[in-house]
């Protein structure tokens, strides 16, 4: 008989390997390899039990018809729902991951309670904090007279006695995933074993029962815990919170969505009495803007279906330095650095002999390459000493020749604009979807050199 060896994996990523290293080859991090049994420890039933069940294909065409639409349970909770697709899909998972200390557990207590309320069945299992503890903060969120049922408990098996026990739960929340343990795991809680072992409990029972379970994960950096990444591929959804040090907005970003779309955001704020829904996150991140200084322009941008507004702020200044110095905050350096090369190349702007300091107010961040051309107009508006008009909102894509691309949804932008007071955009010479108003300022440039001319005359 073969001699049972042990396999260690990486508590970050989940990746095998048959002997101990230093580094995961893998996803590349340190000390993260744990021994962890036979198989990754899971058993695999007692021995003789494997029977082969016969299972019967449906074709595709008999099924149309029968599903219209996931069923959903809405929250209510208006920035929730939204990232959601529209609300927890019944018989699904969901992971909610994020750093510890983000408004994880007080976000899924909100919305445990605006569900409960609504007659729907919520069990929040806790194998963090004690009932007392939860019904604490409970209270501090108004939400303590709300029929949520509360349990702390880590170990799977127990939790599925406990929530089997009448009524068929609705919404089960499991905070956190790295607590749990299951008895058909044999490694340590918070292992990979055990985080993905009772993940593929609690996902089978949403299968079984059509109830919504919400997995709670917490992203480490250490890589002490295993990490949520290790069952993101389990689950139905994924949803990752976030939030900028200092800074009291949270945004709650879709990563995976198999029944929506995945480029929606959430955005709240926290207050002393929990999160609050941000409906327009222009208004957040424009905050408190000083008109007139040279170095701003505002991005009119998209997340998902949503404009969003953001004021990007640039500093060029004289550097000491052989190779001066290129931070950036909110937007990709690589895209900083195209940017630059572009009106260094085409436009004759020279920053070789400068410092640039990129930054998105607010502590947002943005992905669209669509800010391009705000990028360059606020380099260009910090090198020149010109301020920008401070009613004028720009975006595009640049190319590598220096030419402006069109971008999606510029009707949607000009609208978020205009609610807000802007009376002037500069953005890409008309696509399809743009027919033309007669009432606003555009300046649509062909190259960034126009652009230029435009801001630096
Ligand atoms: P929590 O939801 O416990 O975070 P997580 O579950 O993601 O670890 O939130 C913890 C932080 O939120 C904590 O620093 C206190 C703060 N907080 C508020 O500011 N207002 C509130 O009403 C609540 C409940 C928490
Ligand atoms: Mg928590």
């Amino acid at each position: 008989m073969a001699r049972a060896r042990s396999v260690f994996l990486c508590q970050n990523c989940g990746a095998t390997h048959t002997r101990w290293a230093g580094k995961c080859d893998s996803c590349g991090e340190w000390n993260t390899l744990v021994e962890e049994g036979t198989h990754g420890g899971i058993a695999s039933g007692p021995a003789g039990m494997k029977s082969s069940r016969k299972g019967r294909p449906v074709t595709l065409t008999t099924l149309s018809g029968d599903i219209d639409e996931a069923p959903r349970i809405v929250s209510g909770i208006g920035e929730l729902d939204r990232a959601t697709g529209g609300g927890f899909v019944r018989g699904s998972a969901l992971l909610i991951g994020g750093d510890p200390g983000i408004g994880k557990s007080t976000l899924l207590t909100q919305a445990a309670a605006a569900l409960a309320r609504h007659g729907h069945r919520v069990v929040y299992v806790s194998g963090e904090e004690a009932v007392a503890q939860i019904r604490l903060r409970a209270q501090r969120l108004n939400a303590s007279e709300a029929p949520v049922e509360l349990a702390a408990e880590t170990n799977v098996e127990d939790i599925l006695a406990t929530i089997s026990e009448g009524k068929r739960p609705d919404l089960v929340i499991l905070d956190s995933i790295q607590t749990l343990w299951t008895d058909m795991a044999d490694s340590a809680p918070g292992t990979v074993t055990q985080v993905r072992a009772s993940a593929q409990a609690m996902i089978r029972y949403a299968k079984s029962t059509g109830a919504a379970v919400v997995l709670v994960g917490h992203v480490t950096k250490e890589g002490q815990i295993a990490g949520p990444r290790v069952v993101e591929h389990m689950v139905d959804g994924v949803l990752y919170f976030e939030g900028e040090g200092g800074h009291h907005y949270r945004i709650l970003r879709t990563v995976k969505n198999r029944f929506g779309p995945t480029d929606e955001i959430g955005v709240f704020e926290m207050s002393d009495r929990g999160l609050r829904e941000v409906a327009n996150p222009s208004e957040l991140f424009l905050g408190e803007r000083s008109a007139k200084s040279p170095g701003a322009a505002v991005f009119a941008g998209m997340e998902g279906t949503r404009p969003v507004l953001a004021e990007i702020q640039a500093l060029v200044a004289p550097s000491p330095l052989g190779t001066p110095r290129r931070a950036v905050l909110g937007w990709d350096s690589q895209r900083l650095s195209m940017v630059l090369a572009v009106l260094e190349a085409h436009c004759g702007v020279r920053f070789a002999q400068h410092d640039v300091y990129l930054n998105v107010a607010g502590g947002y961040r943005i992905s669209e390459p669509a800010a391009d051309l705000a990028v360059a107009a606020a380099l260009v508006s910090s090198l020149t000493g010109l301020a920008l008009p401070a009613d004028c909102v720009y975006f595009g894509e640049i190319s590598l020749s220096g030419a402006i691309r069109p971008v999606a949804h510029a009707q949607q932008r000009l609208k978020e604009a205009e609610k807000l007071g802007f009376a002037q955009a500069v953005m890409p010479a008309a696509t399809d979807e743009q027919n033309g108003d007669k009432n606003r300022k555009t300046f649509q440039p062909a190259t960034l050199t126009d652009l230029v001319v435009r801001i630096a005359g």
